[in-house]
């Protein structure tokens, strides 16, 4: 079995590797390959594999390639999370609106689209290489912003693409803690699209645990989102909240606390260049890995507990290891697997799960998953409050999708304006303007 992962050099392929290498994976692999643009960064991370087999015991045949096809020849499974541009053009999309009055964030916003527009272009290329050179591949998706990214995909791909995010597992997983239940035992009710997305209801059975939960201060207050959003709002909702919907409810304390000089971008390029720039035995490097990656996760979504550090320290504590490495493989898993059928939150093809939204629509919705495929659950008819944040959201990214393929500054613009965390369409036009003047890659596709 080969696995592709392309943005090999990224800071969190060592995940996976480890989790592979320790056997942690139903699935055999016998074959990495790591591709990125970038040959420093695939040394780096090189190391930080040897660091992981000299300490671990572990070894499975990896080589890291910039050659694409290389990468991709002959893989069973492609794993894609990549970064058009790097932490450099990361700063770009979150640090230009601020100043214009919007919040400037990786995937939320006018950051998320910048990003999109900047990445649709590189991956439906990469899509097209693997459709041509490994046609029954699997193709994973964790490039974000994942919804889109996968949206744009689907027409190039069919069924064997699918996106992923942590974020509905690890949200379930702090719900079945409040609960003091193993997520293993419950079925979660979860819907939306990719960082917009609510738990409606928690199966035990034919019970719903969650109006139980919703009452009880205790319990819902200990969890990340209680403290996040406010027991009263979750209230208010009638479902728990994905943490991404921190930035429509609270988007004043989020521009705040980023206008104060919280940018995400600004602190993990520092973080992260100190990691790629230095050099050692594979232990030294791994070392500084494991160092820099629970640094990393320890400061995830700072802007949210600005002034409010004991909630701060309490959720860090609360949170689980970064599922991204078996995330990925547990799902291959799932899709080889001998006959049993699981649940799991995937990014998928609407069909009829989400009635108000189109079939070909990328949605975020639990799915049965085998080795017939992937086929989501139906959800029915959901709050509209839920659907109509859903619509507009989804409705901005599409004409982003649009902007990206045509090269249209114009509809660049327009999707910045529909998006509900840009006020107007001034302020979009004054984004547009700051992004092409700043990032060389956007002043490349938006003529
Ligand atoms: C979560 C999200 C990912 C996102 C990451 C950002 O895990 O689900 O989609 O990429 O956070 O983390 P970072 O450390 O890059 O801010
Ligand atoms: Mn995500």
């Amino acid at each position: 079995m080969k696995l592709a992962i392309l943005g090999g050099g990224g800071f969190r392929t060592p995940v996976i590797y480890r989790a592979i290498a320790s056997g942690a994976t139903r699935t055999r692999y016998d074959e990495l390959a790591l591709y990125d643009v970038d040959s420093g960064r695939l040394d780096r991370i090189e190391a930080v594999l040897r660091g992981i087999d000299a300490t671990e015991g572990t070894s499975v045949r990896h080589r890291s390639t910039t050659r694409l096809e290389e990468a991709i020849e002959g893989a069973d499974v492609v794993y894609c999370a990549i970064r058009v541009g790097g932490l450099a053009a990361r700063f770009v999309d979150e640090t230009v609106p601020i100043e214009l009055g919007a919040i400037g964030q990786e995937t939320a916003g006018a950051g998320g689209l910048a990003f999109a527009m900047r990445t649709v272009p590189a991956i439906t290329a990469i899509a097209e290489t693997v459709r041509r050179c490994a046609p029954n591949a699997f193709f994973i998706n964790f490039t974000n912003p994942v919804g889109l990214v996968t949206e744009a995909l689907s027409p190039i791909l069919g069924e064997r693409l699918v996106g992923i995010c942590d974020a509905p597992q690890e949200l379930c997983g702090r719900v079945a803690a409040a609960l003091g239940r193993d997520a293993r035992d419950l079925a979660f009710d979860y819907f939306g699209i990719n960082h917009l997305g609510w738990v409606r209801g928690v199966l035990d059975g034919n019970r719903d645990l969650l109006p139980g939960l919703l009452e009880d201060d205790e319990r819902l207050g200990s969890i990340e989102e209680g403290r996040l959003f406010g027991t009263e709002w979750i209230r208010s909702v009638g479902m728990v909240p994905n943490e991404y919907l921190f930035y429509y409810y609270f988007q004043d304390r989020a521009l705040e606390a980023m206008r104060g000089g919280v940018v995400r971008a600004s602190y993990l390029r520092e973080q992260q260049d100190r990691f790629y720039a230095g050099d050692g035995t594979p232990a030294a490097s791994l070392a500084l890995w494991q160092e820099t990656l629970t640094e990393r996760e320890s400061s995830y979504m700072e802007e949210a507990w600005i002034g409010r550090e004991t909630e701060r320290a309490a959720v860090v504590e609360g949170r689980l290891p970064g599922g991204y490495g078996g995330l990925a493989l547990g799902l291959v898993d799932a899709l080889l697997g001998e006959g049993e059928t699981s649940v799991r939150i995937l990014n998928v093809p609407n069909r009829s799960s989400l009635p108000f939204l189109d079939p070909d629509a990328i949605v975020e919705v639990p799915c049965l998953v085998g080795p017939g495929g992937i086929r989501p659950i139906a959800i029915g008819s959901v709050p509209i409050d839920a659907a109509g944040l859903i619509l507009r959201v989804r409705a901005a990214e599409r004409v982003a999708i649009e902007a990206a393929l045509s090269g249209s500054r114009r509809l660049a613009v327009k999707a910045l304006a529909l998006h509900p965390l840009v006020p107007s369409v001034d302020v979009a036009e004054r984004i547009v303007d700051g992004y092409v003047a700043r990032d060389p890659i956007l002043a490349e596709t938006l003529r």
